[in-house]
């Protein structure tokens, strides 16, 4: 029997600016038909750590909250081919039949980047493989992100972000 491919891995993040470097970090490490779930509540973070995201993914563009158009695309920049980002908010979608009128599917079929806030509300329509991230507000600007990679692709992914966040702490204590 295969191994199951699933890897997790928990950092603590100690304000808006590290959430957007640890974004940046992963939004390099992309690729078209890579699906990112940010779960957390209110203020946890998840917009900040999607325009850290967007910003390594080189887009231009300003990332704002999708609160109200639920879904919100952009592109991607040269280094990324130009593919188009998607970033949806599906706080108000109750359920599968919301999301699939919203165009769900389409947008995880499209050769793109698809990250979605709010990922618990509708549980059951997505794909077994993604990097599942959470969000958890400790003390004060504190943030517990937890990753859940399943799949090869995201538990590698996950592993180059290990590495890439490695190097930066060794390089920051080098200074
Ligand atoms: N470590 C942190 N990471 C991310 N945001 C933080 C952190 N500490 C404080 N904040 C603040 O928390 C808020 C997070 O907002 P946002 O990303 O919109 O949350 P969400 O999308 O999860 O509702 C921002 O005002 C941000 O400045
Ligand atoms: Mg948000």
């Amino acid at each position: 029997m295969a191994q199951k491919a699933v890897e997790t891995f928990e950092l603590t993040s100690h304000g808006p600016t590290e959430t957007r470097r640890i974004g940046r970090k992963l939004g390099k490490l992309l690729r078209s038909g890579d699906v990112l779930l940010l779960e957390g509540s209110f203020g946890a973070g998840k917009t900040v750590l999607a325009q850290g995201i967007a910003r390594g993914l080189g887009v231009e563009e300003r990332v704002i909250s999708p609160s109200f158009t639920l879904v919100n695309e952009y592109m991607a920049g040269k280094s990324h081919g130009s593919i188009p980002v998607y970033h949806a908010d599906l706080y108000r979608i109750a359920n599968v039949d919301e999301a699939l009128a919203l165009g769900l599917e389409e947008y995880l079929a499209a050769q793109g980047i698809f990250i979605a806030e709010w990922p618990e509300n509708i549980a059951e329509v997505w794909p077994e493989e993604r990097l599942w991230i959470r969000l958890r507000t400790d003390d004060g600007e504190q943030r517990v992100i937890r990753f859940e990679a399943r799949g090869v692709r995201y538990v590698r992914l996950l592993h180059d972000l290990e590495t890439e966040l490695a190097e930066h702490v060794r390089n920051d204590s080098g200074n």
